[in-house]
């Protein structure tokens, strides 16, 4: 089967034109959508299943029945479209409604207090009063951002980040993502327009699972969590996609029109609501009251690094109040209002076998080195580039 995003909208179009299934079945289809989305959410999202896997395949089955039976009954966020059968001929390019920014970064506290010092020089307090000095912080996501794009509360499209001006469309795949809602929960109203920013992870459990079955397949495995994702998700086989472990992770807001709800004020309100809509959203997230608090926070999370289930690679504060994030705007490339505090790549030590002279495309000799396997950060390593001199002595 072939389908692009146009050809989905117009079979829900027709549908109203489709014979009209009895009430009861019309019910029965609503209630077992509801139903298998509740526990899709359980079970990816809260971990905390209740049902089976089996008593899950038998309701999934029930709905493809109906469905297939009545496509009237189809709609745009059934679960049963969550199972990626489908083929794209290529990925649309689509323009974001606000420009998806990277993040400046820091390394030292020293260089925090410079970034804390720039933030208050370009703030006029004149005019907006004094700066709010509290600071949302989580750790940074070692992922590819996505931007998830709802519609009275119906996921609508998703765009990978591009080149932040310009995305790809990949609201097929991004549907088989159990951690994506296909609604967002709760009763509303919710925003007309409401654009969800995040990363697009796989745990390092789920990687290693997915490397192990890659090798008992004779196939390559992948270098790390990020590529495997990041092939993933741009895949034109949707059912390839929805074989790989992805989770979304939501941390930001792209437009939003709050028009029909109470808006948020603040970063710490606007993950509360984020997960009340059905999001998974960054662990260890923590609203610090000032400057020093960041520091510790930063600290904290590299400690713990290696105690998270994602690949971490660093601490991202940010500005809790959402309309001084709004006075400070942007850079030509990031925000004035947030920061990435970066790590350190991971080290570890192993043993040099040999070094392997590798020939390029163009004939440039690059030196390999051949090591022991070792793991770093939940990835073996047993191949290192020497890139310079200073490393091949090393
Ligand atoms: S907030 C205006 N929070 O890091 C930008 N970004 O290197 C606000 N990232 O493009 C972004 N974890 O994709 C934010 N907890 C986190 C993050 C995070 C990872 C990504 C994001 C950004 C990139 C910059």
């Amino acid at each position: 089967m072939t389908f692009r995003n146009k050809i989905a909208i117009s079979s829900e179009q027709h549908s109203l034109l489709a014979p009209q299934p009895p009430a009861e079945e019309r019910k029965r289809a609503h209630w077992l959508s509801a139903e298998l989305e509740r526990h899709n959410y359980l079970y990816h999202t809260l971990d905390a299943p209740e049902i089976s896997d089996e008593q899950y395949d038998a309701l999934f089955r029930e709905l493809t029945e109906l469905e297939k039976r009545w496509p009237a009954l189809r709609s745009p966020h059934s679960p049963t479209l969550r199972v990626g059968g489908g083929l794209l001929e290529g990925l649309n390019k689509k323009e974001h409604r606000r420009r998806m920014y990277g993040l400046d970064n820091v390394f030292s506290n020293e260089d925090w207090r410079d970034f804390v010092e720039r933030m208050r020089r370009a703030w006029d307090a004149e005019l907006n009063g004094p700066l709010p000095p509290a600071f949302w912080c989580d750790p940074k996501l070692d992922g590819l951002a996505l931007e998830v794009i709802y519609v009275d509360g119906v996921l609508s499209g998703a765009l990978t980040r591009g080149d932040g001006e310009t995305g790809e469309v990949v609201t097929e795949a991004v549907r088989t993502i159990r951690t994506v809602p296909l609604r967002l929960r709760g009763e509303g109203p919710f925003p007309s327009l409401l654009e969800v920013r995040g990363e697009v992870v796989m745990f390092k459990k789920d990687f290693a699972a997915l490397n192990e079955q890659q090798q008992a397949l004779g196939r390559k495995p992948f270098a790390n969590p990020r590529n495997a994702a990041a092939g993933a998700l741009r895949q034109l086989d949707i059912s390839i996609t929805e074989s790989r472990p992805l989770r979304f992770l939501a941390y930001n807001l792209g437009e939003v029109d709050w028009a029909a709800t109470a808006p948020c004020l603040s970063q710490h309100e606007l993950m509360e609501r984020l997960k009340g809509y059905g999001f998974l959203t960054p662990p260890d997230g923590r609203l610090c009251a000032g400057p020093e608090e960041v520091e510790a926070y930063a600290a904290w999370v590299r400690e713990h690094r290696q105690d998270f289930l994602m690949e971490i690679d660093g601490a991202v504060a940010k500005q809790d109040n959402l309309e001084a994030q709004e006075a400070l705007g942007f850079t030509a490339r990031a925000p004035r209002f947030a920061v990435a505090f970066k790590f350190p790549a991971m080290q570890a030590e192993t043993l040099l076998t040999s070094i392997d002279i590798q020939v390029g495309r163009t004939g440039v000799l690059t030196p390999v080195a051949v090591l022991e396997p070792v793991a770093v950060g939940g990835v073996m390593v047993s191949r290192a580039t020497l890139h310079n001199e200073d490393e091949i002595r090393a």
